[in-house]
């Protein structure tokens, strides 16, 4: 993909305001952001409102990780001059979109995604027969579509509602992408365009639509992106003309699916909040030596004469992750051979997990100090996602037929 299309993608992601990042969050998601954050236009906010829906009786949880969060964002290279950094809460438009949305949205349809009954039958301490639980996959589109978000780097849990997102922006386009004049529209646009691209354009477009050729699709929107004479709107016509729908108001976001972190927890599970067994992001050293000290190793090691398999130790999972090859044959020898003990294995984990601690504590700490100075970085954030978000609302009332009477 070129440069010019790759600039024109918006990237948006947010995090819910339920508690403290730990190392699966940096070496999944975090680090993923820090090589978006080149490439595109990001937005990265934190989801309060979607922390709500599950963690409404706990305003402090919510008041404490939305002041860590940052922190931890901006500790860990997350670059407020490339991305736009906000509180959801902070930029009303996404409820206002969410409000107008529902309007459209199918019952069913929220009822159907898997996670909405999962997570009810699993978060049985929690009272989740509420309207903004039921509504959270709505939430979640109007947070993209508010963008006209093209990717959406998010983990597999997220993949349904992304799809869901997909729907909802389709159906939307189909009920108000078709004014009566759209055809007349779409020529205007087109006349934009030097001749030679117009002929491009309509042989990739009937390409498209009659062969299915996606290549042409692809390169009919390069074209369009592209194309310096088409405005926004021009953009949204012929896009709509191309895809052979109405106008494409609000486009359909793609997931750029986030692999996760291989990193197991300190019980050898996936590392999780909801298995309590995590190593946070920012955590003391010494409980992080007490915690890794601690770890199960290979069940069969009962005694340090008996040999292991690496395989079957949590231990071997952060060596992958945190240890040079060399490291890691000096492990796998060692262990099958009974040559080194468990201690002895944990020492380069330890040792790396601390170095790489030592300077995020430190920009956090950095940070901590200067309240002010994160303030006033999701203040500029929320501005810059309001300028766009305003925009996109406005077009979505226009179509809606609400807004200015005259
Ligand atoms: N639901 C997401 C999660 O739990 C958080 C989220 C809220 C989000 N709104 C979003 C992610 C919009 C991507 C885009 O991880
Ligand atoms: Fe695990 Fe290392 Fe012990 Fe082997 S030697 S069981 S890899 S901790």
């Amino acid at each position: 993909m070129n440069a010019i299309l790759q600039q024109h993608q918006r990237v948006l992601s947010g995090m819910r305001t339920t508690g403290r990042l730990h190392l699966g969050h940096y070496h999944g998601v975090l680090k993923n952001w820090l090589k978006l954050q080149q490439q595109y236009e990001c937005y990265f906010f934190a989801a309060d409102w979607h922390a709500l829906t599950t963690h409404y009786a706990t305003p402090e949880v919510i008041r404490e990780s939305l002041q860590e969060l940052f922190i931890d964002w901006l500790a860990v290279g997350v670059d407020p001059t490339k991305a736009s950094l906000f509180v959801q809460s902070d930029v009303p438009e996404h409820a206002e979109l969410h409000v107008l949305l529902s309007m459209i949205t199918p019952l069913g349809w929220l009822e159907r995604i898997p996670s909405y009954k999962d997570q009810q039958q699993k978060l049985t301490d929690k009272m989740l027969d509420t309207f903004g639980f039921l509504g959270y996959p709505l939430l979640q589109s109007a947070d993209i579509l508010i963008y006209k978000a093209s990717l959406v780097p998010v983990g597999e849990d997220q993949v349904a509602h992304i799809e869901f997102a997909r729907e909802i922006a389709r159906r939307f386009n189909r009920l108000y992408g078709n004014p009566p004049d759209f055809l007349q529209q779409v020529m205007s646009s087109l006349k934009k365009m030097d001749k030679a691209s117009m002929q491009r354009f309509a042989a990739w477009r009937t390409a498209h639509q009659e062969h299915g050729d996606k290549e042409a699709c692809q390169s009919a929107k390069g074209l369009i992106a592209g194309h310096a004479s088409l405005g926004e709107q021009d953009r949204e016509f012929l896009l709509g003309y191309l895809e052979g729908g109405g106008k494409v108001i609000l486009p359909e976001p793609q997931v750029l699916l986030t692999k996760a972190a291989k990193l197991p927890g300190i019980d050898g599970q996936k590392m999780s909040k909801s298995y309590n067994n995590t190593i946070c992001l920012r955590e003391d050293a010494a409980v992080v030596t007490q915690k890794i000290k601690t770890m199960p190793t290979d069940p069969a090691r009962v005694r340090r004469t008996d040999p292991g398999d690496p395989v079957k130790c949590p231990v071997w999972g952060l060596h992958q992750i945190f240890s040079s090859a060399e490291t890691q044959a000096w492990v796998q020898q060692g262990c099958k051979s009974a040559g080194i003990g468990c201690i002895e294995c944990k020492q380069p984990v330890i040792k790396a997990v601390l170095e790489e601690q030592q300077p995020i504590a430190e920009r956090a700490a950095y940070y901590r100090n200067k309240p002010d100075e994160v303030q006033a970085i999701i203040t500029e954030g929320a501005a810059k996602a309001r300028a766009v978000a305003r925009e996109t609302l406005g077009e979505v009332k226009a179509a809606m037929g609400l807004g200015k009477i005259n």
